[in-house]
């Protein structure tokens, strides 16, 4: 049996449709389309990556789940039929949320999850298409557009359509350049309120963090700041990064520029940039040394360690890291002059040799 939102057909595509409408009407109008120095292979992984999601894969992946459920397990259909609406689109949302959350830090943390999610940090400006920018393959995987279909074929279908629309609003906004929290962390009456919103839900600020090219400038938090709608995950797993600010600079420090076939269509098609993580036999150089190496530092400069020892700037991170469990260690130099920063990756004082090379 299928059911509708407020009885009309497809209700909850029209009000995800109205949403981006909405958006789009307010980058306009903010300027943001006219100075946008997005290129055409950044349009096509936007838009096109939306298309193909919204009309191909998850109406497909919700087709292949009821149809499976129907083959394998009959007697659970519409088994949830029954349960209040409410209690089933909190259930619904949190378990979404939290599939989610451990997805994307999973694409954060491994190599080949990395390749299909890089895309979607190597955007240099932020904006609501952002939000689906993706290789194909990683929707195809997520856990959370499976569980969509599951909900669907378990009788959730109409909770179903609500969350996606709540959990639209939050995303797109997050992505999004008219990022409306930043009135609200200015205006004193509404501050408290700006900090009950951002304990619960992802706000633009907690989300372009995530998106910061490098945590030098104090604001950026690519290896945290996971979460899609709620931001109660990277407080319980300690990978929240609160500073209400927004980063300068977006994307990735050493971004070879793959054509746009081969960023969404991996591992299908590679890169033909030998330089590239997702070409053919690429592979991270481990570049650790069993020596410290002396660096000049500056008093009062920021500096970014590397502690995954893949980075080409040894000491010095170069967003080699992405992909693995690792981050860099950002540090500031007390005093001028030569320091001896680890090179093993052993060391108990990073960045600091204490000698565990020669353990
Ligand atoms: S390259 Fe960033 S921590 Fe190694």
């Amino acid at each position: 049996m299928e059911q509708h939102l407020w009885g009309i057909p497809n209700m909850d595509v029209y009000l995800v449709m109205g949403i981006l409408v909405f958006f789009i009407i307010l980058e306009v109008v903010g300027g943001y389309w006219e100075n946008t120095k997005r290129s055409s292979s950044d349009w096509i992984q936007e838009f096109g990556a939306f298309l193909i999601l919204s009309l191909v894969i998850k109406p497909g992946i919700v087709l292949a789940a009821i149809l499976l459920g129907g083959q394998f397990f009959p007697e659970t259909q519409y088994v949830l039929g029954a349960w209040s609406f409410v209690a089933l689109l909190f259930v619904y949302l949190l378990i979404d949320d939290f599939l989610q959350y451990w997805y994307h830090r999973a694409a954060h943390e491994y190599p080949f999850l990395w390749k299909l999610h890089r895309p979607h940090h190597q955007a240099e400006e932020m904006g609501f298409f952002v939000s689906y920018r993706n290789a194909a393959l990683y929707y195809l995987i997520m856990p959370n557009v499976w569980w969509v279909g599951i909900m669907t074929f378990l009788g959730g279908g109409l909770v179903v359509a609500v969350g996606l629309v709540l959990k639209q609003l939050i995303i797109i906004s997050s992505h999004s350049t008219m990022v409306y929290d930043k009135y609200l962390y200015r205006n004193r009456w509404l501050a408290p309120l700006a900090t009950v919103w951002e304990r619960i839900f992802i706000t633009p600020a907690f989300h372009h963090a995530h998106h910061g090219k490098t945590q030098l400038d104090g604001i950026s938090e690519p290896n945290g700041n996971f979460g899609n709608m709620f931001s109660l995950w990277d407080q319980m797993f300690g990978t929240a990064h609160y500073t209400r600010e927004f980063p300068t600079a977006y994307g990735l420090p050493n971004d070879p520029k793959d054509h746009w076939t081969a960023a969404y269509l991996y591992p299908v098609v590679k890169s033909d940039l030998p330089h590239s993580e997702i070409s053919k036999g690429y592979h991270k150089q481990d570049q650790r040394k069993n020596e410290p190496t002396t660096v000049q530092l500056k008093e009062g400069e920021y500096y970014l360690f590397c502690q995954c020892g893949f980075s080409q700037n040894q000491p010095f991170c170069d967003g080699s890291h992405h992909g693995t469990h690792f981050k860099p260690l950002r540090f500031q130099a007390r005093k001028s002059g030569p320091a001896r920063l680890c090179a093993c990756k052993r060391t108990g004082a990073a960045p600091f040799c204490d000698d565990s090379h020669q353990q």
